[in-house]
């Protein structure tokens, strides 16, 4: 008799502290808010305002704007989501207020224009422009414009992508395969060729193969692509994966043939 009405009352106090913790989680999951870079309409019409519309189309067509400089298919935009807006896609504003950074990349601090050229470098499969280049300027401005508001050295919610813990468990390509096939080629292709319209834009990007990111990118590091994966992809079915999964198919993805890392000696860049 006596068991049973604690175990009620103990029934009861659970019951109480979960009414009191449920609103309690609504409100920290809601609560996580990203800033909201200004409305494309108004970008003006003074010079700025020209370079900032320049950064936009070197940014979401960069084949087309600065063709010269890329070695591949991809445009910025194909992995910073909504045109550099998105936040967990490695949004442009959550870079602004964060550069000179230390990044052991090249073990100095970078400024943020340096930090464009490395995705010229790699992710882009490509060549630096020059710092005074029309194209970096354009490019910083257009970062600029996005960031208004911003706190400086404040590492903003939303940067770059989520980041996986360790699962316990290593990234297993022979499953990453199975999620690909399953999740991935409708859109990327059986062997990660993207798929382009006839007047050759692309319509979903390449993954692997001579067209896409190098291996001295970001997305070469299985943590960061899952990352990304994990957040963005399929599009259209976003939050689909397991963090296993998206580790997996990383995984799979990176296994595939690229572009050399062009920091390494040409031979040495083949077989690795
Ligand atoms: C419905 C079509 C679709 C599906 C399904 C899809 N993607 Fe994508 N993916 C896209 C598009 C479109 C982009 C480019 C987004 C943009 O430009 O706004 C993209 C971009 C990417 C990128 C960055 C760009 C690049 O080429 O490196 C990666 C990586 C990627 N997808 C991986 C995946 C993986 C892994 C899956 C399966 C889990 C997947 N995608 C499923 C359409 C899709
Ligand atoms: C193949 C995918 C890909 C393409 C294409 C790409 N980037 Fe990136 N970019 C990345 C990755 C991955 C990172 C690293 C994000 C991280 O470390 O969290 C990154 C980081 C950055 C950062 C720093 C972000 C931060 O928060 O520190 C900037 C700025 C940037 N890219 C600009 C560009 C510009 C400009 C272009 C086009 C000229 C471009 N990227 C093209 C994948 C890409």
């Amino acid at each position: 008799m006596e068991r049973i009405t604690i175990i009620k009352l103990r029934g009861r106090f659970f019951l109480a502290l979960a009414l009191i913790l449920l609103p309690l989680q609504i409100v920290t999951a809601s609560e996580i808010t990203y800033h909201q870079p200004p409305a494309e309409e108004t970008i003006g019409n003074d010079r700025y305002s020209d370079d900032v519309r320049m950064g936009l189309n070197i940014f979401t067509r960069t084949n087309e704007y600065a063709g010269r400089y890329s070695g591949n298919k991809l445009s910025c935009s194909n992995c910073h989501l909504d045109k550099g807006r998105r936040a967990n896609a490695a949004p442009l504003w959550g870079a602004f207020g964060m550069y000179p950074a230390y990044r052991s990349k090249n073990d100095q601090n970078n400024t943020l224009q340096e930090r464009i050229q490395q995705c010229f470098r790699f992710s882009l499969d490509g060549f630096a422009p020059r710092l005074d280049s029309a194209e970096i300027k354009a490019l910083t401005s257009y970062i600029h414009f996005l960031s208004r508001g911003i706190i400086v050295g404040k590492n903003p919610a939303g940067r770059g992508f989520p980041v996986i813990q360790d699962t316990g468990f290593d990234p297993n390509p022979d499953r990453g395969r199975q999620v690909y096939i399953a999740d991935c080629a409708s859109c990327h292709g059986k062997n990660g060729e993207g798929q382009e319209a006839d007047n050759r834009q692309i319509i979903n990007p390449p993954l692997w193969g001579l067209g896409s990111y190098n291996k001295g990118s970001g997305f070469y590091q299985n943590q960061l692509l899952a990352g990304f994966i994990l957040a963005n992809m399929p599009v259209g079915n976003e939050g689909l994966l397991t963090e296993q999964q998206a580790l997996d198919v990383a995984a799979y993805i990176n296994l595939q043939i690229r572009p050399r890392d062009p920091r390494l000696g040409f031979f040495q860049g083949i077989l690795d």
